[in-house]
């Protein structure tokens, strides 16, 4: 592999409004704690956050919408006391579970009905699954982390379009979180994610390390 040099970015010819959401995300630290997010609007960004892909199509994720006064309260006290958990509208803790292969052909039976998927296909995936999981026990955790992620970074950018801002954070105390919100034994709290409207004050995104000094070719 090696690093090389690129030429200046040349004008994006990708659709203008995500690269907008992209490059005007920012992680946001000060909310305006009395500006609420109506419950459609989580539910949107919940429905935009799912459209992210995961191992499968397992959608092995949940995304606890923390908003009552008392549950944001607990929550900071289990976040390393970071005013955003209180004073963002809502919290969500998105939680990733290791994959249960004999939830594939739950999972895949709509992708059969809608009549794209071979219907020997679910079968096929769920042996495939069994199989890798229980050689590679780490890989299930792995994917746990990893489903969750790519949910949050949908979740974060739904709530860019959406007009709103967002701040992710891991400081937290996992078991606290996991045994506060009543977790699944199996189940890891993988982030939490601030969204709400933004107060005066924040800072730009940070300036990122130049893409030649993170893409190599091989
Ligand atoms: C995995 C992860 C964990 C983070 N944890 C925290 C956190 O606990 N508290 C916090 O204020 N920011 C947290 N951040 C936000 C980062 O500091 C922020 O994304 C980074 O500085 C870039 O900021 P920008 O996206 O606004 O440019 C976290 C970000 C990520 C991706």
């Amino acid at each position: 592999m090696s690093t090389i040099a690129l030429a200046p970015s040349a004008p994006s010819p990708a659709d203008p409004a995500l690269v907008r959401a992209i490059e005007q995300r920012t992680s946001v630290s000060l909310f305006a704690p009395d500006q609420p997010v109506a419950e459609a609007q989580i539910a949107e960004m919940v429905r935009l956050a799912t459209r992210a892909p995961s191992a499968f199509n397992l959608q092995n994720w949940r995304f606890i919408a923390v908003r009552s006064a008392p549950a944001k309260a607990r929550l900071r006290e289990l976040a390393w006391n970071q005013p955003k958990v209180t004073e963002a509208a809502v919290v969500f803790i998105v939680v990733g579970a290791p994959p249960n292969p004999a939830e594939i052909a739950d999972r895949l039976a709509p992708s059969i009905a809608a009549g794209f998927m071979p219907p020997h296909m679910p079968a096929a995936w769920s042996d495939f699954a069994q199989e890798l999981y229980a050689q590679y026990p780490q890989t299930a955790r792995d994917e746990a982390v990893r489903t969750a992620t790519l949910g949050a970074a949908n979740l974060m950018l739904a709530a860019q379009a959406m007009g709103l801002a967002s701040g992710p954070m891991s400081g937290f105390e996992p078991d606290g979180v996991a045994d506060a919100f009543g977790l699944a034994a199996a189940e890891l709290p993988v982030l939490l994610v601030a969204v709400g409207h933004a107060a005066p004050g924040n800072w730009p995104q940070k300036p990122r390390r130049p893409v030649s000094d993170v893409l190599s070719f091989a």
